[in-house]
């Protein structure tokens, strides 16, 4: 009985040894990506100013940017949860982190997902984003620089070890963009002729990411989140910690229909 305690007691202590490692590897996998820098090989770039640019590139921001850095572009809390931590999206207008964007930090966020300081955007969905062709994304920026100056302000982003750990194993997808794109691929994009065409519709819902969601085929797609919220679920019921897994927000689809609705 007691050589059976003594390696039940060991067998325990080597579990957790190895849970131990497997979250220390995680939680570094996860540090890393956040401490990693990307080089970017940039296409000529200047941001349109002239009239219909304008009007193209406020149809763009609003039905593309709007829905997770808000209406007004001052930022949302985009993600926020106690347990999981939070990701908020920042205020965008000239008033914000952008206050110093050149040109080309705006062409090396929105199609690379690489941030000045050459570290990655999390979340940016910028393999999508960055389909559109230079001539939109000059109108886009070009719109981007008239927006009204908001002085608000976001924390960093913020994750719990558990997040670390689920970020680590992969769960929540492609978190740095950066990693999924050619960094070095500086060919002007162009776009098929505008118009009620096929080819337009398909060049619209590439940028749009509508199939990062919907699936390749547009036929659907079991959502990661998914997954995600059966682990807490799970989680919920092992650490029985109710109330703090209540108030999880994700805002990201609703918002993104209200404002494509409204352009569409
Ligand atoms: C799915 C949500 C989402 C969408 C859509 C999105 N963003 Fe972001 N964006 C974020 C998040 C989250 C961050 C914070 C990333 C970080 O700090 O690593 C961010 C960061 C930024 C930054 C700040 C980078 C810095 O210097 O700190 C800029 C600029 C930006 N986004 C522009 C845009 C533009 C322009 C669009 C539309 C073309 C857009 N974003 C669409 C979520 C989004
Ligand atoms: C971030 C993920 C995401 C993206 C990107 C996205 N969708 Fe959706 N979409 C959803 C989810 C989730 C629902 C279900 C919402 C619900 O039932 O409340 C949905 C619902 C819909 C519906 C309604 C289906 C019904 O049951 O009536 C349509 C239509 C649709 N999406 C089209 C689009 C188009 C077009 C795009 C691209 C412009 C797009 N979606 C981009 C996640 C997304």
């Amino acid at each position: 009985m007691k050589k059976f305690l003594k390696w039940l007691g060991i067998a325990v202590l080597a579990i957790l040894l190895v849970l131990v490692i497997a979250v220390l590897v995680l939680v570094n996998k996860t540090n890393g990506m956040a401490k990693k820098t990307y080089d970017v090989n940039l296409p000529k770039f200047a941001a349109a100013n002239d009239s219909a640019a304008l009007v193209r590139g406020a149809v763009i921001a609003n039905s593309l940017c709007g829905g997770c850095h808000g209406g007004d572009f001052a930022g949302t809390e985009f993600f926020k949860d106690d347990a999981t931590g939070s990701i908020p999206a920042p205020n965008i207008t000239s008033g914000g982190r952008t206050k110093n964007y050149t040109d080309a930090d705006w062409l090396r966020i929105i199609r690379y997902g690489v941030k000045p300081d050459k570290h990655g955007a999390m979340i940016m969905p910028s393999k999508e984003m960055g389909t559109m062709s230079n001539e939109d994304i000059a109108a886009l920026v070009g719109y981007l620089k008239t927006i009204p100056a908001s002085n608000k302000t976001w924390p960093d982003p913020e994750f719990t070890l558990l997040s670390k750990v689920l970020a680590g194993a992969g769960l929540f997808g492609d978190l740095y963009h950066a990693e999924i794109i050619d960094l070095q691929d500086a060919t002007t994009k162009t776009a098929p002729e505008p118009g009620p065409t096929v080819a337009y519709g398909a060049y619209t819902v590439g940028f749009h990411g509508c199939k990062s969601c919907h699936g390749d085929n547009l036929n659907g797609k079991k959502h990661r989140t998914q997954f995600l919220l059966l682990v807490q679920i799970l989680l919920k019921v092992v650490i029985s910690e109710s109330g703090r897994w209540n108030n999880l927000k994700i805002h990201y689809a609703p918002e993104q229909h209200l404002k494509a609705k409204q352009w569409m």
